[in-house]
């Protein structure tokens, strides 16, 4: 199979079977680097980090250089045009003229989706803001296989900044599909966005149990938070949430992924407080529980304090490997997206992907996630808000831009009795009315004020009647 000119942005944009033969590739590779040499000869590779980066960036280069390929490079914002106002649709189209492929870092959440539809050339997502990183989770994904033969059926942990930490949401999303099992141990105050366990829980089936509230469970070195189990692992969870815990750690952890806070996304609010008292850290006394005797101990680094050196040498230390198998692994990923390599696909199970419908008016909210690309100032000149409709009981949109989802307050039917200007209602989205109004006559408002002002009254469940 090809997958030449298509773009990778999020770990949605491949197939089960699409990663298995993007690993099968990197396996080729890595068998002999040097033979790779001359792939992508008269090729070039646009390397655009707007965020540090010495792993994701040297690799890629790497990569690149391996295959014969060139590298063009822009890595600060004070060094660019966007240091002059100028957008993300109009640099995309800029180095997508220039290069045949665009490996883009940026803070923002959605920047790469922004470059991919608007480059006209393969873009890769090397990590926006605290959204997704896909690359790092195929690195991630092909570690486990490398050092476990599968995935699935597998129990593993994701330790730290749950949060901000976006190599961990896009890793929650391939182990699920993947059929593992997960442990949430986040730093207090750092648990998973409620929107990923949403789309977690409604498109790869399974549960997720909440647990750790008890005192015990909290004074425990291994602060598990949550569990999700997947639709075909054999055993069900236990009626008490804490015993589900223990038993899940007696059977052992397969893998465990270790991440740094990742304070420069931090709230004011968080910066102020002790996080760092609070963080949990991976040392040898953790790991001389029964539960890690096999458990492979994985990072994406950079590391701060929460793994310590004392593990380096200890054999259940994947880290540095992890980080080395980034150059194979981006190798077969360049060579398959600038088609010089075809892909062996094998037929494996892929949860379909669901389609929703979408929300795309004049009238709209804006995303409430502040560091969106689509409310930042350069880029609401041309990007028109956009939602995918996920629910609707209670109405729930998600970015399509950044993926964060949220309940809007207020809406309206555009199939209004006769069209008549005194008829505009607009309801309170939680009234029992509000929840029947179909998808294609939605109307969304950013506020009271908005459905007002656009000449829309208030309805006898404008006020959260039901
Ligand atoms: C990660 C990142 O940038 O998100 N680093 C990496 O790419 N290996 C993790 C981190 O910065 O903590």
């Amino acid at each position: 199979m090809s997958l030449a000119g298509k773009s990778f942005v999020t770990i949605d944009d491949f197939s089960n079977g699409e990663i298995l033969g993007i690993f099968a590739l990197a396996d080729e590779m890595a068998a002999d680097m040097s033979a790779q040499y001359g792939l992508c000869r008269g090729k070039i590779m646009a390397s655009l980090f707007f965020e540090p980066s010495t792993r994701t960036r040297l690799s890629f280069e790497a990569a690149m250089h391996r295959l014969g390929g060139s590298v063009i490079t822009a890595s600060e914002v004070g060094a660019s045009s966007f240091a002059k106002g100028e957008s993300i649709a109009d640099t995309a189209r800029i180095v997508g003229s220039y290069a045949d492929i665009i490996v883009i870092r940026h803070p923002w959440e959605g920047a790469a989706k922004v470059v991919a539809d608007y480059a006209g050339v393969p873009v890769i997502n090397a990590g926006d803001g605290g959204h997704q990183h896909p690359t790092q989770t195929l690195l991630d994904l092909y570690t486990i296989i490398k050092e476990r033969q599968t995935i699935r059926g597998l129990k593993i942990a994701l330790w730290g900044d749950l949060k901000y930490g976006r190599t961990t949401h896009s890793l929650i999303f391939a182990l699920a599909r993947f059929g593992a099992d997960i442990l949430f141990c986040p730093s207090p105050g750092l648990e998973v966005p409620e929107h990923i366990i949403d789309k977690l829980v409604t498109e790869y089936g399974g549960e997720v149990e909440r647990v750790g509230t008890s005192p015990e469970a909290r004074k425990s070195p291994f602060p598990v938070d949550a569990i999700y189990t997947t639709p075909n692992s054999p055993h069900q969870l236990a009626m008490m949430p804490d015993v589900s815990a223990q038993v899940e750690l007696s059977k052992g952890v397969d893998a465990l992924y270790v991440t740094r806070p990742q304070k420069e996304r931090f709230s004011a609010a968080e910066k102020s407080e002790d996080i760092k008292a609070k963080y949990p850290v991976v040392d040898k006394k953790l790991l001389q529980d029964r539960a890690f005797r096999r458990t492979i101990v994985m990072h994406p680094l950079p590391r701060v304090d929460e793994l310590a050196y004392e593990l380096d040498a200890d054999e259940r230390s994947m880290y540095f490997k992890q980080a080395a198998r980034g150059v194979p692994v981006r190798m077969a990923l360049l060579a398959a997206l600038l088609g010089v390599k075809q892909v062996q696909v094998p037929d494996v199970e892929s949860p379909p992907p669901v389609h929703y419908p979408v929300y795309r008016r004049d009238i709209t909210p804006l995303c409430p996630n502040p560091r969106c690309v689509s409310v930042q100032p350069t880029e609401t000149k041309y990007l028109r808000p956009e939602f995918k409709i996920v629910k609707t009981r209670p109405i729930t949109l998600r970015c399509v831009y950044c993926e964060h989802g949220f309940e809007p307050k207020f809406v309206a039917s555009a199939d209004w009795h006769e069209h008549k200007q005194e008829t505009k209602k607009y309801h309170s989205a939680a009234s029992h009315w509000a929840k029947d109004i179909r998808p294609e006559n939605l109307i969304i408002f950013e506020s009271e004020e908005q459905a007002q002002a656009l000449g829309f009254k208030p309805s006898h469940f404008a006020r959260g009647e039901k």
